[in-house]
């Protein structure tokens, strides 16, 4: 018996028929479309990468201070510069419950564990820290990166044979990298905790170094927030801790707002080091040109200075991180960000 279709019948196939064309051609031009708006899209990236300081200045219109931004914008808004001879005594009360760190060391349980003396550096000895020295005649230096304390230790026999009473502030997590141990076998290590921190604690002392250096044994970042937070402000900075780029970008960032208005010089090591495709020295150029600033390359080290002292004083009011709250306070700058 075969199928007789009605007139209904038909009506069905018919309409089921244009359903399914209608259907298929707007799938077809939703993906059309779709292909369209990634090719602007790739079209926009390339041209982003080409030249990423086209994209930040592109970026940073007075309209977008939403999330995309923050992600290369760094808003420090320091507190008041904090008077040089409180320094000391702010941090030993902030985080060492007001005791210096040095005091009593080592302990009975650490003492058998370290060595007089464990001193060693990289390029720590460079001719840079005497030049530097000699120019800044700095009163107090912030090292992001200290290890053993050999740069450190350096630049505070310098600072004495100067007459100078500079303050070293030391910012550390004093753990190293993951593996240092290979080469370092002989730093004490207990539950997985090496002794760095406290070898460098006994160096500065066998060194008599003790007024003049401290530590500050946090991670880059937070330290860099408390100081700020503190209204120190720093002379000399030198860079010198994790050396991938991003790492570098930020450090340098956030501790440029730690640098004294006028005459602060900030200064790293590893400007050529390979690690992260040259990620000390990319970071280092990038900031350079988003600030209108000049590197000068002294042997294995980058040197940034401030603008001339007139110079900076007018772009005080363009640079985010010396727009200065008379609050005691850091808080999230609110004006957008201009670049030189
Ligand atoms: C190359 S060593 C510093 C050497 C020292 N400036 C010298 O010349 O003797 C790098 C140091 O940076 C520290 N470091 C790396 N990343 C850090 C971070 N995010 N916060 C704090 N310290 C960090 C490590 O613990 C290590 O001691
Ligand atoms: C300090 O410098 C003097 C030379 O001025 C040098 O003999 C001495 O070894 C240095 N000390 C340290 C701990 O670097
Ligand atoms: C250690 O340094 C202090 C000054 O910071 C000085 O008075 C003292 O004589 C020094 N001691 C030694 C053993 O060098």
């Amino acid at each position: 018996m075969g199928i007789q279709l009605g007139n209904g019948g038909r009506k069905h196939w018919l309409l089921l028929l244009l359903l399914g064309l209608a259907f298929f051609a707007g799938l077809m031009t939703s993906l059309f479309l779709n292909i369209q708006s990634c090719k602007e899209v790739f079209r926009d990236r390339s041209a982003e990468v080409e030249d990423p300081v086209l994209l930040l200045k592109s970026q940073a219109e007075p309209d977008l201070k939403s999330l995309p931004s923050d992600l290369f914008t760094f808003h420090y808004t320091c507190s008041e510069a904090a008077p040089l001879a409180e320094v000391r005594s702010m941090l030993l009360n902030e985080i060492f419950d007001g005791v210096s760190p040095f005091e009593g060391f080592p302990p009975p349980h650490v003492a058998p564990f370290l060595r007089k003396q464990r001193i060693k550096g990289w390029g720590s000895k460079d001719k840079v820290f005497d030049d530097l020295l000699k120019e800044v005649r700095p009163q107090l230096i912030v090292e992001l990166g200290t290890f053993l304390g050999a740069s450190a230790i350096h630049m505070a026999n310098i600072s004495q044979s100067m007459k100078l009473q500079t303050l070293i502030l030391c910012i550390d997590d004093f753990r190293g990298w993951p593996g240092f141990r290979h080469t370092f076998k002989d730093i004490h290590q207990e539950h997985g905790q090496a002794m760095l921190y406290h070898q460098f604690l006994q160096n500065v002392i066998a060194t008599n170094l003790t007024h003049t250096i401290l530590p500050v044994p946090f991670s880059t970042t937070s330290a860099i927030a408390k100081l700020c937070d503190l209204g120190i402000q720093a002379d000399m900075i030198e860079v010198d801790a994790a050396h991938d780029f991003h790492s570098a970008w930020a450090d340098i960032n956030w501790a440029w707002a730690l640098l004294r208005p006028g005459v602060g010089i900030m200064f790293g090591h590893d400007y050529y080091l390979r690690a992260d495709n040259r990620g000390v020295g990319r970071a280092v150029h990038l900031f350079a040109r988003l600030k209108g600033l000049h590197v000068q390359p002294h042997g294995s080290h980058w040197i940034l200075r401030r603008p001339s002292l007139s110079a900076a004083r007018s772009s005080v009011v363009s640079d985010p991180n010396h727009v200065r709250s008379g609050k005691r306070n850091r808080r999230w700058q609110e004006t957008s960000f201009k670049y030189p």
